[in-house]
C-alpha cells in the first residue's frame, strides 16, 4: 500500500460548543484524497487541509450521479483514546456499492487505514460529550469531463469528517413518521441497497410533504406492489409485535444497515425471535391498531436507536408505545451506545482502536 502522505493545515479552526453539536454542518481541519486513473489504478493517498475542489463543470458526477458514499462515527472512550465501529463493514458495503455503480471498488484495507490515518491526523476533533462522535463521511465521485453516459474512467475517493450530536432534533425521543404512498425511493433491480446520492435525491420531495404535516421522516413503500415497508430516509426499521422482532428483509432495494445488523445480533442474543421478512403497512397499522404492536425503532449510523413514537399511512394514525422510548428500544440504545463509546465491553469485536 502506498504511503498516505500528509500536508497539514496552516492554521487551525476554532472548535464548536461540543454542547450545541446538530449534524454535518461542521466540519473539521483535513480531509483525505486519493486518485483513480485508467491504467493507473487507485494512487497518490493524501491528507490535506480541508477545503473545496477544482472540478471541471462537465465533471460526470454532476450530470449522471455516478457516485457512492458511506457513514460511520469515531467516538470518544472514558480513558480518551479514540474508536471506530467496525468500519471494516463499511469499506465491504462501499465496495458493494461501487459494483453497482460501475466504480473501480477502492480496497478495503485501503479504506480502513485511510479512515484511521485521518482520524488520528483530526483526533482533536472527536468530541466527548455525551452522545457527540466524530461523523466520517466517504464518498467517492466521477470526475471524467464528458457528457457521455458511460462509466467514468476517473475517480475521486475522499473522506471529510465533523464532530455532531443527534441527527434528528428529537434526540433521543419518539420520531413521527409517515408511510409515503405516492413516491417511491427504489426498486429492486435498482440501487436501493447501495449508498448512492441518488437514492437519497429522489426521497427529498416526499421528506419534505411529510415534514409540512409534522413528521420528521417517509417510511417508505416497495416500489412495485406499494405495499411492503422497506426502511425510513436516513435508518432501517425493526419493530417488537407480541414479543417478537420483525424487520423488512434485504430485498435488494432496502439499505444493508451496520446499525441494523449489529442490533439483530444483540437482539438473538438476548434470546428474541427474528424475523426479517416482508411486511405490509397493513399488518403494520393493524398491529398497532390492536394493541400488539408493542415498539418501533429506527436503526442507523447517524440515526444510532431512534424511538418511533407515532405513524401515519393515508388517513390512520397511530401512537406507539404511548409515544414514549420503550424498554427493548432503550436497552439497544444503551448496549450499542456503551459498546461504541467504549464504556461497555465489546464481546463481538466491533470496536476499532486508531
Ligand atoms: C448514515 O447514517 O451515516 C447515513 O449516511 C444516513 C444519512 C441520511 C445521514
Amino acid at each position: 500500500m502506498e504511503e498516505i502522505k500528509i500536508q497539514r493545515a496552516a492554521k487551525l479552526k476554532e472548535k464548536p460548543d461540543p454542547k450545541t453539536l446538530g449534524f454535518g454542518k461542521i466540519f473539521s481541519d483535513h480531509m483525505f484524497l486519493l486518485d483513480y486513473h485508467a491504467g493507473q489504478g487507485w494512487h497518490d493517498p493524501r491528507i490535506v487541509p480541508y477545503g473545496p475542489f477544482m472540478l471541471d463543470p462537465s465533471a460526470m458526477v454532476f450530470h449522471y450521479a455516478q457516485e457512492v458514499f458511506e457513514g460511520l462515527k469515531a467516538y470518544r472512550a472514558p480513558d480518551g483514546s479514540v474508536q471506530l465501529f467496525r468500519p471494516a463493514d463499511n469499506a465491504r458495503r462501499m465496495a458493494d456499492s461501487c459494483d453497482r455503480l460501475c466504480i473501480p471498488p477502492v480496497p478495503e484495507e485501503l479504506f480502513v487505514e485511510a479512515v484511521k490515518a485521518l482520524v488520528k491526523v483530526d483526533a482533536d476533533w472527536v468530541p466527548n460529550e455525551p452522545g457527540t462522535s466524530l461523523y466520517i463521511r466517504p464518498f467517492v465521485i466521477a470526475t471524467d469531463a464528458s457528457l457521455g453516459v458511460h462509466a467514468s474512467h476517473s475517480y475521486l475517493f475522499c473522506i471529510i469528517t465533523g464532530p455532531v450530536g443527534a441527527y434528528y432534533a428529537e434526540g433521543i425521543n419518539p420520531v413521527k413518521i409517515y408511510v409515503e404512498n405516492d413516491d417511491v425511493r427504489a426498486v429492486k433491480g435498482g440501487t436501493g441497497y447501495t449508498k448512492c446520492g441518488g437514492n437519497y435525491a429522489a426521497s427529498i420531495r416526499a421528506g419534505e410533504r411529510a415534514e409540512e404535516q409534522g413528521y420528521a421522516q417517509v417510511l417508505w413503500l416497495d416500489g412495485v406492489h406499494r405495499k411492503y415497508i422497506e426502511e425510513v430516509g436516513s435508518m432501517n426499521v425493526m419493530f417488537k409485535v407480541d414479543g417478537k422482532i420483525i424487520t423488512p428483509a434485504l430485498t435488494g432495494s432496502v439499505l444493508p444497515g451496520i446499525t441494523r445488523r449489529s442490533c439483530l445480533e444483540l437482539l438473538r442474543d438476548w434470546g428474541y425471535a427474528v424475523e426479517e421478512r416482508l411486511i405490509t403497512a397493513e399488518e403494520l397499522f393493524d398491529a398497532a391498531e390492536s394493541g400488539k404492536l408493542e415498539e418501533a425503532w429506527g436503526t442507523g449510523t447517524a440515526a444510532v436507536i431512534s424511538p418511533i413514537g407515532e405513524m401515519g399511512w393515508k388517513d390512520k394514525h397511530v401512537v406507539v408505545n404511548g409515544g414514549e422510548i420503550g424498554s427493548l428500544t432503550q436497552k439497544l440504545y444503551d448496549t450499542l451506545t456503551g459498546i461504541q463509546w467504549g464504556v461497555e465491553p465489546d464481546p463481538y469485536g466491533w470496536t476499532v482502536k486508531l
